[in-house]
């Protein structure tokens, strides 16, 4: 899914890129990359007036040229080395058991959305087993009015867990993929959960979501994933602990994830929540993801505009990461793992380059890297450009040949039809797409010199179909000619 520059702009990160909205001068999008000479001077001179109503002091401050240049930094670095190449993990198997949800809660269904949405082909699920307490309940709660036009009502089926929240070996029988939840911070469960897992042949992944983790302590969090190094032998996993959910829907902040191992005292601060459903996207993607095997992470939202991880999500959004890719990333490498990058560039360039770089060799070298940003960013947009055009020629072309085909019946199918109107539609496109954007357009002039284009570009086919035809001719008249020079050789 394709990220609209609407949703970009709720996301905070943005924040330095738009207009902002308290501020009644509009700002430039971009400043020179050699702010500190220009951009600054601006400030001084506006600061200078002091009373304009709003703070001033907000006007390209020094940090906010800081933030910009490394809003750049890393879109280049990741538009340079981190197209991602996501490989899916390939035993997922066709049933998929979810555990520890409620009911009554969004949660449940906002999981079975994930798995058995149209927009995730990773997930090969022909089969899901809510594993729950009350089954009349679940079963009341979960097959909703549309199950039957979304699929799901063919594989949904329940396992009954009064007993339990943790399937027995029988009732995992078959299942070939697990998510479970773990609510209230009792990462103790987890345990259960492996032993469990470790106890079904057929189960190959088992994706743990711990939600409600606010008070729990990064030496309990590393003690868990000790436990499950040493457990897991059949299966591969993913644990993801998060503080108490929000009702937030998912992509709308921008998070952060963060090793079990590099976790200080505590992963969370009090008071600390994030998006429930932002949650259940990440550990559904990471149930399908081959690099997420095997890690345990906590994750954060970043709203701080300024953050690294913010920037990172921000950054991949605007190229046009996928959600799955945008997940790959955080929770592979995330902040720390591009901060180790960077860190490493910089030293590999250190060593190389024995004379330090002087200043206007560095200035030359960031303005050719952000001009590169650009050319990619223009490239992009003129990529977008061409398609949108198409599709509107498309639409075009089709309308047409229906008007003509209600008209009168033209002996001609709908394919051929636009094939030979195609110049014609992307015309039009072009026309339609200028007028939309408020650019100047003088219809007749334009259509009166693509009418003679294509006039000429008829005659020119003629003339070239009358000297093929030419050719042709003398080569048939001279057919044992052609033949013995083949003979000959
Ligand atoms: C987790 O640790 C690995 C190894 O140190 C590191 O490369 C990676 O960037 C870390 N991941 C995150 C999300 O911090």
């Amino acid at each position: 899914m394709k990220l609209s520059i609407a949703l970009l702009a709720s996301l905070g990160g943005v924040g330095a890129f738009v207009p902002s909205r308290t501020s009644s001068v509009a700002r430039p999008h971009h400043p020179p990359a050699d702010a500190s000479s220009g951009g600054i001077g601006t400030t001084t001179s506006l600061n200078q007036f002091g009373t304009l109503g709003f703070d001033t002091n907000n006007l390209y401050s020094r940090e906010e040229v800081e933030t910009m240049r490394t809003q750049n930094e890393i879109i280049g670095f990741l538009e340079e080395t981190q197209r991602p190449n996501t490989a899916l993990r390939s035993d997922l198997g066709t049933t998929v058991l979810i555990s520890g949800f409620d009911p009554t809660d969004p949660s449940s269904t906002e999981i079975l959305d994930f798995l058995n949405s149209e927009d995730s082909p990773h997930f090969p699920f022909s089969r899901i087993i809510a594993h729950c307490e009350d089954v009349k309940v679940a079963r009341k709660r979960l097959i909703g009015r549309n199950a039957r036009y979304t699929g799901l009502l063919d594989k949904l089926t329940f396992s009954e867990g009064a007993s339990s929240p943790i399937p027995s070996a029988e009732q995992l029988a078959g299942v070939s993929s697990w998510v479970a939840h773990v609510g209230g911070g009792d990462i103790a469960r987890v345990a259960d959960v492996a032993d469990a897992a470790e106890g079904a042949e057929s189960v190959k992944n088992v994706a743990i979501l711990v939600s409600g983790a606010t008070g729990v302590g990064g030496d309990a969090l590393r003690g868990i994933e000790e436990m499950l190094k040493s457990k897991a032998t059949t299966f591969a996993y993913t644990l993801l602990v998060v503080p108490e959910w929000n009702d937030e829907p998912e992509a709308l902040c921008a998070f952060g994830i963060v090793n079990a191992t590099d976790v200080g005292g505590s992963p969370f601060v009090t008071g600390e929540t994030f998006s429930r459903e932002e949650s259940l996207r990440i550990i559904t993607e990471c149930l399908a993801l081959d690099r997420a095997a095997g890690k345990c992470v906590v994750a954060n939202a970043a709203k701080d505009a300024n953050s690294l991880e913010n920037m990172l999500i921000h950054g991949m959004r605007e190229i046009g990461f996928s959600r799955i890719q945008e997940i790959e990333y955080m929770v592979t490498m995330g902040a720390k793992g591009y901060s180790d990058a960077i860190a490493a560039e910089k030293t590999d360039t250190a060593w190389e380059k024995v004379p330090d770089e002087t200043e206007e060799e560095k200035a030359a070298k960031a303005r050719t890297k952000e001009e590169q940003i650009l050319l990619n960013r223009q490239k992009r947009k003129e990529a977008e450009k061409q398609e949108e055009l198409k599709a509107m020629a498309m639409e075009w072309a089709k309308r047409e040949y229906l008007r003509k085909h209600l008209k009168r019946h033209i002996p001609i199918k709908e394919e051929e039809f636009i094939e030979v109107i195609w110049d014609r539609a992307m015309f039009e496109a072009d026309l339609k797409y200028r007028t939309m954007q408020g650019q100047a357009v003088s219809e007749s002039e334009e259509r009166k010199k693509f009418k003679e284009n294509q006039e000429k570009k008829k005659a020119e086919a003629y003339k070239m179909e009358q000297e093929r035809w030419k050719k042709m001719q003398i080569d048939e008249l001279e057919p044992k000619e052609i033949k013995g020079i083949r003979l000959g050789r």
